[in-house]
């Protein structure tokens, strides 16, 4: 394990439990677990009851089916990384407000650094626009999208895929989808260099 790694994700969870200026005082840091060494990173919206009082994310029943979706292609939670945008629970489990997100968010990009993921996997659709601003969860999810040399790959929030059947369906198609653009990650990137460097000289 990347010791550095574990010593810069407990820098900035200090740094974050410090930080009395951002909202939702009231309720846990929830900050954030799994292998520092990630190569996928998933990222929900905010915690919920169970997360705010284990403060951890994803252990309540959405985050019991994130469990089994990943153990259904074959990964272990204990591989990836899973946080949340907003690191607090907003009282009765209400969707985060703008000016939360606003305030959490300044802090997700050193996370992401620390980590270095491959692929980030925003769960559900406040994650989503954070990366994807004008992307829509019903078209987009399970599609790939570059950042620079990170793939961010929507997925449906999976408390609404406790609440549908067709929603489930579609999580468990592109979880199976998740798994091949990790395991061709190398080739997907290197297509896309070479296809950047066609369109380049065809410019000269
Ligand atoms: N939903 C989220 O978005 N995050 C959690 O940690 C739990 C439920």
């Amino acid at each position: 394990m990347d010791t550095s790694k574990e010593a810069a994700l407990q820098r900035l969870e200090k740094e974050m439990h410090a930080d009395d200026s951002l909202p939702l005082q009231e309720s846990n840091l929830v900050f954030g677990e799994g292998s520092p060494d990630a190569d996928v990173m998933f990222i929900g919206e905010a915690p919920g009851f169970y997360e705010d009082r284990e403060k951890r994310p994803f252990v309540g029943r959405a985050g019991k089916l994130l469990d089994k979706l990943m153990e259904e292609i074959g990964w272990k939670r204990e591989e990836v990384y899973i946080t949340n945008i907003v690191k607090r629970r907003p009282p009765d489990n209400r969707d985060p407000l703008p000016h939360e997100i606003e305030a959490y968010k300044k802090y997700l990009p050193e996370h992401i650094r620390i980590i270095g993921p491959k692929i980030i996997v925003p769960v559900g659709r406040f994650a989503m626009n954070y990366f994807l601003p004008s992307a829509q969860i019903s078209r987009d999810h399970g599609k790939y999208f570059w950042m620079r040399d990170m793939i961010v790959m929507p997925m449906y929030h999976t408390a609404a895929a406790l609440r549908n059947p067709a929603i489930l369906d579609a999580s468990r198609l592109d979880f199976v989808k998740l798994k091949e653009v990790k395991d061709r990650y190398e080739e997907l990137k290197a297509k896309r260099r070479e296809e950047s460097v066609k369109q380049t000289e065809s410019l000269l």
